[in-house]
């Protein structure tokens, strides 16, 4: 019979997939709030279409259910205290009124991410303890600033010299 692996090991061995940090929100009838993630990717260019992993025990998971839509904020380098906020069990309305934020398409969109999406929900996929949810990017932008990133455990943040984002080839 197959011993099932390690689930620290399975935290390890991902936690080595360096990642940016974003911060997904949503506001509806039920309120607003959100929650720091990095199981995050953009998934089809036609149509435009980026994919979010959702803890089932996520509070952010039922505002996304019940709004239909929701905004990726990702983080610059100097947001780590933000990523610590939304990734806290604060009461959810507390969080976005702790940081600046502005509404595009009635999401919250945080002030000084470095970029930006917001997204109408087309699918929620069940998947083990998490919920995968695809989202129709309807409205995206770019800000200004360096990545804070996520790698083994730990925030991170690129040496000086590699900050500035390169004007993406074509
Ligand atoms: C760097 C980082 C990445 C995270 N990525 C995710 C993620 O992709 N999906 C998720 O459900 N939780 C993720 N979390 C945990 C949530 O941020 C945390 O459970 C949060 O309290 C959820 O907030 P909510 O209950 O208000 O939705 C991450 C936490 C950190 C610090």
């Amino acid at each position: 019979m197959r011993t099932q692996p390690d689930p620290e090991l399975f935290r390890e061995v991902f936690g080595r997939f360096a990642t940016g940090v974003a911060v997904i929100t949503s506001a509806g009838p039920d309120g607003t709030g959100g929650m720091t993630a990095n199981a995050l990717c953009s998934l089809s260019l036609d149509p435009l279409l980026a994919l979010v992993c959702f803890e089932n025990r996520a509070r952010t998971l039922p505002l996304v259910r019940e709004s239909g839509r929701f905004a990726v904020s990702l983080l610059a380098a100097d947001q780590e205290g933000l990523a610590g906020v939304f990734a806290s069990k604060l009461p959810e309305a507390e969080k976005l009124a702790a940081v600046e934020h502005r509404f595009s398409n009635g999401m919250p969109v945080i002030e000084g991410s470095i970029a930006w999406a917001v997204c109408e929900l087309r699918e929620l996929i069940a998947g083990g303890d998490h919920t995968i949810a695809i989202g129709e990017v309807i409205d995206l932008g770019l800000g200004e600033g360096a990545p804070l990133l996520w790698y083994a455990g730990r925030y991170h943040s690129l040496p000086r010299a590699n900050r500035t984002a390169p004007a993406a080839e074509r």
